[in-house]
């Protein structure tokens, strides 16, 4: 029982990792070959395709390691690091990912899904920078989940647009449906995480005294 609750921090810690790495396949493969689905934005928005193809993996493969109680517990220093590279790695990412939005392809109900989900990463990144520079760390961890499953929606997104294809839906449509269906299931998720770390902390209060984030139980890390 104990293995099989381990089984999805598993599943996150290797899906971001592998998503981010094959993300880079540009570098072996040159960019028409690795991004065939989206050359237009080669030709619309380069400079903001290529700001966010380079910095989103790597938010992408940092936000487990923020998520780890152990890794926090190791090294509080490194953890202030890594979520200084990962903060800036998501504003990079989210603004030009808000630029190459309005030029997506799958027409308006895409372009919408992915303008709006830039924003709200940039907005629950913000938010979990600005609490904790106030020393509010619970309220940190909670921002911090929802900008990490935000993070998430570059899995979600490669792995719910095949399984529709597979199932025989046309990418004319599955696209646009996938452009709202790889973040808000995320935030719904990032939710009930919140409210049961809450519930495991026995409390959930803007506080100062709670300031060493190596104590907090992580719902998602090891
Ligand atoms: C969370 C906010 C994000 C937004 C708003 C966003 C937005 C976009 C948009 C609009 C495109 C172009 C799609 C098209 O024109 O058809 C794109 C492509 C891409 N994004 Fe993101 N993205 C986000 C997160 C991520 C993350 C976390 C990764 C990390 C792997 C990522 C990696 C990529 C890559 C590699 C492409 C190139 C096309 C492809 O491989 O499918 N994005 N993104």
């Amino acid at each position: 029982m104990f293995y099989l609750m381990k089984i999805p921090q598993a599943m996150f810690w290797f899906l971001s990792i592998v998503v981010a790495l094959v993300s880079y396949r540009f570098v072996v493969l040159g960019m028409d070959e690795a991004f065939a689905g989206a050359t237009h934005q080669l030709l619309t928005s380069r400079d903001a395709f290529y700001l966010h193809i380079i910095t989103a993996p790597i938010a992408l493969a940092i936000a487990p390691f923020q998520l780890s109680r152990r890794f926090r517990a190791r090294s509080i220093r490194s953890h202030r690091l890594m979520g200084k590279v990962y903060c800036t790695a998501v504003f990079l990412a989210g603004m030009s990912g808000v630029i190459i939005g309005f030029t997506a392809r799958g027409g308006l109900i895409a372009q919408s899904g992915f303008v709006l989900l830039g924003v709200v990463w940039l907005l629950a990144t913000l938010r979990a920078l600005q609490v904790v520079m106030r020393g509010q760390i619970a309220l940190h961890q909670a921002w911090m989940i929802r900008s990490i499953a935000l993070t998430f929606a570059g899995v979600t997104l490669r792995v719910l647009l095949p399984v529709q294809l597979l199932a025989g839906i046309s990418i004319d449509v599955a696209y646009p449906v996938v452009a709202w269906l790889c973040w808000v299931p995320n935030l719904v998720v990032a939710e009930f995480v919140i409210r049961r770390s809450k519930n495991s902390l026995g409390h959930y209060a803007e506080t100062r005294k709670q300031n060493c984030p190596q104590n907090l139980r992580s719902p998602l890390g090891p």
